[in-house]
């Protein structure tokens, strides 16, 4: 049976000491809030799947209705951390092939890029993606709130960068600029590349 998984060991043994600026303490302790949504999402499924359905008029402000909210909010939080931790840890080499070709058809250049997901980044409270949207079949950098997925309906997200408080207070205070900047100057475009859909 499909089950959600925990990816913290995966990541624990890909980052630790390779995330520049971000320390391992900081790693530590995101990677602890990650676990927490996927042990959460796993118990919610679990509460779901037993629960009768109630009553039609007791649905509204029903523990049925709050249980589906937080199972959609933990999943879509153990998603974008896991995104986020795939994209980490990279040499800052920039990125080539297809990826390149669409991020320069789309924005002009890889700078311009950079610049407007930095600007889209700053811009949130919580989560900023780069995603590409199969429909149109361009890329977009978008921006969330903190209880919501990637805004956008089938987009494949590409980059997540996770701009909470958390992320980055323990390392940089409130420079919320130099975490980003540290964080843009490490994404693993290989691992962003490979997302890519086989053309
Ligand atoms: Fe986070």
């Amino acid at each position: 049976m499909p089950t959600i998984s925990d990816q913290t060991d995966l990541f624990r043994k890909k980052l630790l000491g390779k995330t520049g600026k971000i320390s391992d303490k900081t790693l530590e302790m995101h990677l602890g809030i990650y676990a927490v949504q996927v042990r959460r999402a796993k118990e919610l499924l679990a509460a779901v799947e037993k629960e009768d359905l109630p009553e039609e008029g007791a649905l509204p402000g029903s523990l049925f209705r709050a249980n589906r909210l937080d199972l959609s909010y933990c999943l879509c939080a153990a998603r974008s951390h896991e995104l986020y931790f795939q994209i980490l840890g990279g040499s800052g080499a920039a990125p080539q092939g297809k990826l390149r070709e669409w991020i320069d058809r789309d924005f002009g250049s890889l700078g311009r890029f950079l610049r407007d997901l930095r600007a889209t980044a700053l811009a949130s409270d919580s989560w900023a993606w780069s995603c590409l949207d199969p429909a149109s079949g361009r890329l977009f950098n978008l921006l969330g709130d903190p209880r919501g997925g990637l805004p956008l309906w089938g987009g494949l997200p590409l980059i997540a960068l996770d701009m909470e408080d958390h992320a980055f207070l323990l390392d940089f205070g409130q420079d919320r600029a130099a975490y980003l900047d540290s964080l843009l100057g490490q994404i693993d475009w290989e691992a962003v590349a490979s997302r890519l859909p086989l053309l």
